[in-house]
C-alpha cells in the first residue's frame, strides 16, 4: 500500500482592485451576467463569462425550473453558448461570480461537482488549460489556472478505452 496526495496551488487575491485590468474587466462583466439568471427558486444568480482564445467573449447566467433538477447553472448554460457560438474555439479563461438575495456575496463561487465535470470535459477536448477567476460581488477573489484541478481523479473518456 501506498499513501499519495493531492492538491493543487492557486492565486488569492483581496479584492478585485488586484487583478490585471483583462481579468477585472471580466470579472465585472460576469457580475453584470448574473442580471440575466432567472432564480424565481433559489434567489441564488450566477453569471459566468468566458474570454475566447479569438477575444470574443460570451455570457452564461443560471436558469431554474419548477421541476428543479431541470435548472441549469450559469456554467454550463455559458459552455453550451460558447461552443455554439463558436464551435472549435478554445477558452481561455471563465470569470463567474454571484449575488446572493438571502445573505451574504461576499466570498468566491465555488462551482459545483456537475459544472466542475462539464468544465474539466471542455479543457481537455481542446488541450488547452480554462483558467477559472472564482468570486462574489465583493471580497477576496481566487484564481485557478486548470478547471480541471478542481475536480481531482476525474472521470474522462479515457476511461472508456
Ligand atoms: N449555481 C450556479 O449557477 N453555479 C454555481 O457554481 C453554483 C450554483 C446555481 C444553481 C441554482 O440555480 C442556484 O445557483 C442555487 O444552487
Amino acid at each position: 500500500m501506498k499513501h499519495q496526495q493531492s492538491g493543487f496551488e492557486f492565486e488569492v487575491y483581496d479584492s478585485i482592485d488586484a487583478l490585471s485590468k483583462e481579468d477585472a474587466l471580466l470579472l465585472n462583466e460576469a457580475k453584470q451576467a448574473t442580471q440575466s439568471a432567472y432564480t424565481p427558486y433559489s434567489n441564488f444568480q450566477v453569471g459566468a463569462m468566458a474570454r475566447l482564445a479569438n477575444g470574443k467573449t460570451v455570457a452564461g447566467s443560471n436558469q431554474e425550473n419548477a421541476s428543479y433538477p431541470v435548472g441549469l447553472c450559469a456554467e454550463r448554460v455559458l459552455l453550451s453558448a460558447v461552443s455554439s457560438l463558436y464551435p472549435g474555439i478554445p477558452i481561455d479563461t471563465i470569470a463567474i461570480s454571484y449575488h446572493n438575495d438571502n445573505g451574504s456575496s461576499n466570498r468566491p463561487i465555488s462551482p459545483c461537482g456537475i459544472c466542475r465535470q462539464s468544465l474539466a470535459e471542455y479543457e481537455s477536448r481542446f488541450q488547452q488549460p480554462i483558467r477559472l477567476i472564482l468570486a462574489g460581488m465583493e471580497g477576496k477573489v481566487f484564481i485557478i489556472p486548470k478547471a480541471g484541478l478542481l475536480l481531482p481523479l476525474q472521470f474522462s473518456g479515457e476511461d472508456m478505452k
